[in-house]
């Protein structure tokens, strides 16, 4: 453990209004944000319609400049925001492919994806949205000055979707300077996530769960980031992981998910969380704003 990380309790006892640590030299310590950051879980999913343009739209328009997607491939090797890895639950897929069971995302075209309707199952007001492509939901992020938490999703059925991802940010501008301090790259597969650190070094990466304390520094190797659901943290894990430093000489980072009351938003907050990924991003800013 790093000899001088200072403790969530250490902060608010010296009534910090701080930011993250300012530099990377090798004894800076960590001190933790004022408020963690707050994250659009797949766009503002409560209010619109999961992964579409219409609910980082929806983020955008209550004020919060962080989205989180998840990106898959279709058959003819297309990009797409997508969770699921068929497209039944978010889609009327069952109806305009009757005959296509089990619908999975990876035996359907781009085309094929791009006839349906992402929204109606949300509700009526979000007919017609769409399944994006990565490239038009990059296009979407841009013009919304938002920043983008993006994770690999399935990356075992996408033989090659990490390089194919890193290919589509950097021919939409998102590699460069200042776009990259805009990009985390999250997967829950600690192989893929080590693909995109080799391939792309300066990116900034987080892994999607909880290894064991003492594991933890093994993913420090290529992860800025430790990203557990919130039922599986502690202060004291959160004071462990930022005890570390990752692959570009900073502490490591760690943001929660998926945090959707205002009780549980304090309490991660308190654990000393660097983010929230949330549903609902306004019930979580106004509980930390009032407590
Ligand atoms: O960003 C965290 C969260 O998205 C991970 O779980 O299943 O919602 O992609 P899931
Ligand atoms: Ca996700």
């Amino acid at each position: 453990m790093h000899a001088h990380a200072v403790t969530a309790a250490a902060v608010a006892a010296l009534g910090a209004a701080v930011l993250l640590s300012p530099d990377s030299s090798s004894d800076a310590r960590f001190v933790r944000a004022a408020q963690p950051t707050v994250i659009a879980h797949r766009g503002a999913s409560a209010y619109a319609p999961e992964n579409t343009l219409a609910a980082i739209d929806k983020a955008a328009k209550l004020g919060f400049s962080w989205v989180e997607n998840d990106v898959q491939r279709t058959k003819d090797g297309r990009l797409v925001v997508i969770h699921d890895d068929n497209l039944a639950r978010t889609t009327n897929v069952e109806d305009v492919f009757p005959g296509r069971a089990p619908w999975k995302v990876k035996d359907f075209t781009s085309a094929e994806i791009a006839k349906l309707d992402a929204g109606s199952w949300f509700s009526p007001d979000y007919a017609g949205a769409r399944v994006p492509t990565l490239e038009r939901y990059m296009r979407q992020v841009e013009r919304n000055h938002e920043k983008l938490l993006l994770e690999v999703k399935n990356p075992e059925l996408y033989p090659g979707i990490e390089a194919q991802i890193l290919k589509t940010l950097s021919n939409e501008g998102w590699l460069n300077g200042t776009h990259r301090n805009r990009l985390i790259v999250q997967s829950f597969s600690a192989d893929s996530l080590r693909t995109v650190h080799q391939l792309k070094p300066a990116l900034t990466t987080g892994y999607l769960g909880r290894p064991a304390e003492d594991e933890l520094s093994g993913y420090a190797r290529f992860t800025d980031l430790i990203n557990p659901s919130y039922a599986d943290i502690s202060a004291s894990y959160v004071s462990n992981v930022h005890a570390l430093k990752g692959p570009h000489g900073k502490h490591l980072r760690l943001f929660t998910w998926t945090v959707n009351d205002a009780a549980t938003a304090r309490q991660v907050r308190d654990y000393g969380v660097d983010g929230i990924i949330t549903n609902k991003p306004d019930v979580v800013r106004t509980a930390l704003s009032t407590s």
